[in-house]
């Protein structure tokens, strides 16, 4: 309960305005975001990503930025997204890319986003990288869903979409895309949601993690265990996406129950948290990769990070007595 208190009172601050002002111009509260983001510029992300690759861990670089509202903006995150693309073929890493559809017009125009996300796939497709698209509030879950759906239906199977197991509708969602097949990643969700369409116990949400971990593992495996591409880029159909051990091992046994190949599964945490289990289950032989955001617009990312752990607000303040 308490925990559900700490993450809405976080959730909150990342979408008020006069928070995000007078936050982002503390310079501790900067050095403290540090750890969860690659740097503000794409130099600075690609650097973080040949770190990751040099010690066997796949990326996904996500420029920060979400809710955009000014078709100017919208267009500009376009073409960023874009040069992402051109920048992991020019410098050969092992990434693909994470994005926002509310980064790219969503809330302005469905259309406009759609014709976005598909000039996006279009380039990448011609690339060979994979798109995700990460899921937001619940304001945008169906249209999210929608808008990969169609793209993947225009023939774009580059494109992956996440699935929050806190939502209700989540186990009907899991086996409507793993029936296509659609990549998705399970996540348990970073966002504030009423009981009525969300488990409200930290419990259930497990419980359901696990529930659709299973459902799009044997969804794997009946669509013929596809791996991981040799280029890294391209993920298997199921990325388990979480820091939660005791998730993670019920995947593994499943894995190993249903005598799925190691590579037809891949594990996903975020930049900056338990690195050494990240690079543990690299070294156990499961793809391994790491969500790294970068960028200026770093703030409501930064705050659902901390709303996600009450013991990151000691680490939030500590950075404001080193000088
Ligand atoms: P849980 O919250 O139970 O944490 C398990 C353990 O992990 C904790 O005990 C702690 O040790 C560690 N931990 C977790 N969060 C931490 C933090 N912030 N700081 C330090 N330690 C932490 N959500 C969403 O709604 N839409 C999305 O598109 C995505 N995308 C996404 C991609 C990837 C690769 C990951 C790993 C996660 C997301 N998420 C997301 C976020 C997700 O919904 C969830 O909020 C976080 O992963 C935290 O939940 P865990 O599964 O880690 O479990």
């Amino acid at each position: 309960m308490r925990g559900k208190m700490f993450r809405s009172i976080f959730v909150s601050l990342s979408r008020a305005s006069w928070a995000q002002h007078t936050i982002t111009h503390w310079g501790f509260a900067r050095r403290a975001a540090s750890r969860f983001i690659a740097g503000e510029t794409i130099a600075d992300a690609i650097q973080a990503v040949r770190r990751l690759n040099a010690a066997g861990i796949n990326a996904s670089l996500d420029h920060l930025g979400e809710n955009v509202v000014n078709p100017g903006d919208v267009d500009s995150a376009t073409l960023e997204i874009i040069s992402i693309l051109e920048e992991i073929d020019r410098a050969g890493i092992q990434s693909n890319v994470s994005i926002k559809l509310s980064q790219i017009g969503l809330m302005m125009d469905e259309q406009l986003s759609q014709q976005n996300l598909e000039k996006i796939l279009e380039k990448a497709k011609s690339l060979g990288i994979f798109v995700r698209v990460d899921m937001e509030g619940s304001n945008t879950t169906e249209r999210t869903i929608q808008a990969v759906r169609q793209a993947f239906l225009d023939g774009y199977e580059n494109v992956g979409v996440v699935i929050q197991s806190y939502l209700r509708r989540s186990e009907k969602d899991v086996a409507n895309l793993i029936s296509r097949p659609v990549r998705i990643r399970l996540v348990k969700g970073a966002y504030q949601e009423p009981a009525s369409i969300a488990f409200p116990n930290k419990a259930d949400v497990d419980a359901n993690y696990d529930r659709l971990c299973r459902m799009m593992l044997e969804g794997a495996l009946a669509a013929g265990a596809p791996r991981l591409s040799p280029d890294s880029r391209t993920p298997p159909l199921a990325a388990i996406a979480t820091h939660d051990l005791r998730r993670i091992n019920y995947a593994r046994q499943q894995i190993d129950k249903l005598g799925l190949p190691r590579d037809a599964v891949e594990f996903q945490m975020i930049y900056g948290i338990h690195r050494e289990l990240q690079t543990e289950l690299a070294a156990a032989g499961y793809p391994m990769r790491v969500y790294v955001p970068y960028g200026t617009q770093w703030y409501p990312y930064f705050m659902r990070r901390l709303g996600e752990r009450p013991a990151n607000i000691w680490f939030f303040l500590s950075n404001y007595f080193k000088h």
